[in-house]
């Protein structure tokens, strides 16, 4: 498993009692955001497509002595999204933090662009993100409270060739998060965004050393982020410390885009 090796800069009770679901769980990104979530206190639980995966990553936590568990969901498909949070309820009878962090890519010049591809990347980074934060809006409403942290890229900001599919769902993100941030703001519910630059994880390994050496070159801190600092991102804005926050995108990208 991908265990974070930085210490985590948080409380180890800055999250205690809070049960946090994240998708995407299984590695890179949502792997490290379970960790840390898990270390500042919080029950996970985790989801993926593969049941094998993130059970690995959920036993790990486990072993640890964390209270994490694992679910197999494909977050594109409505009723595994409705099964999902009827599952965590059911262990834990509150949600308090909703992680939409399960993406993929299918990268290519638009003039290429095939049909299935557009359809793929925006079903599961964008209306899959919508069906799970419209599912635990039901809770969260009645608990008058809750944090939704959903996981879009500084893609979504600033564009990016050959990835129009992936770089209109990023900014969708952002756009769904603003909507729902204004209208659950009443309920005690924040809602925002966290713009990642480049992360070292399996997706950002795709791109060729040369191509690496070349964005590097675009970032003023000079490296590539680790999956941790985006988790630590999500540990704020899961935090009391991020109450009077909604609605905004942070981007963790090393000042790559501004
Ligand atoms: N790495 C970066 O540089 C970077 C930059 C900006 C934004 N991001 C965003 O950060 C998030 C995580 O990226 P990553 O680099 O950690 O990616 P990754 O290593 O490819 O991991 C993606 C995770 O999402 C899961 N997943 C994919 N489709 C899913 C579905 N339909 N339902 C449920 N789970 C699904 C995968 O597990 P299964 O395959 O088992 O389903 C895996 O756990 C993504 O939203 C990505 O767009 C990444």
């Amino acid at each position: 498993m991908d265990v974070p090796a930085a210490q985590s800069a948080f409380r180890e009770d800055l999250l205690s009692g809070k049960t946090a679901i994240v998708t995407g769980a299984s590695r890179g990104i949502g792997a490290a955001i379970a960790h840390r979530l898990c270390e500042a206190g919080a029950n996970v639980v985790l989801c993926s497509r593969s049941a094998e995966s993130v059970e690995q990553i959920a036993d790990t936590l486990t072993r640890k002595g964390y209270t994490a568990f694992s679910t197999a969901a494909d977050i594109s498909e409505k009723a595994d999204v409705e099964s999902l949070i009827e599952k965590t309820m059911e262990q834990f009878s509150h949600i308090d933090i909703l992680v939409n962090n399960a993406g993929i890519t299918r990268d290519t010049l638009i003039m290429r662009l095939k049909d299935e591809d557009w359809d793929a990347v925006l079903q599961t980074n964008l209306t899959g993100t919508m069906y799970c934060t419209r599912a635990v809006l039901r809770p969260m409403i009645r608990q008058r409270s809750g944090r939704i942290i959903n996981i879009s890229s500084v893609v979504g900001l600033s564009g990016n060739a050959g990835q129009a599919n992936y770089a209109a769902a990023k900014a969708g993100i952002i756009g769904l998060t603003k909507a729902t941030a204004k209208e659950v703001g009443t309920r005690g519910i924040t809602v925002n965004a966290i713009a990642p630059g480049f992360i070292t994880t399996d997706m950002t390994a795709q791109i060729s050393e040369k191509h690496q050496k070349q964005l590097v070159e675009l970032i003023p801190l000079r490296e590539f982020g680790h999956p941790e600092d985006v988790a630590d991102a999500v540990c704020f804005l899961a935090s009391d410390a991020a109450r009077y926050i909604t609605g905004q995108t942070l981007q963790v990208d090393g000042g790559m885009v501004m």
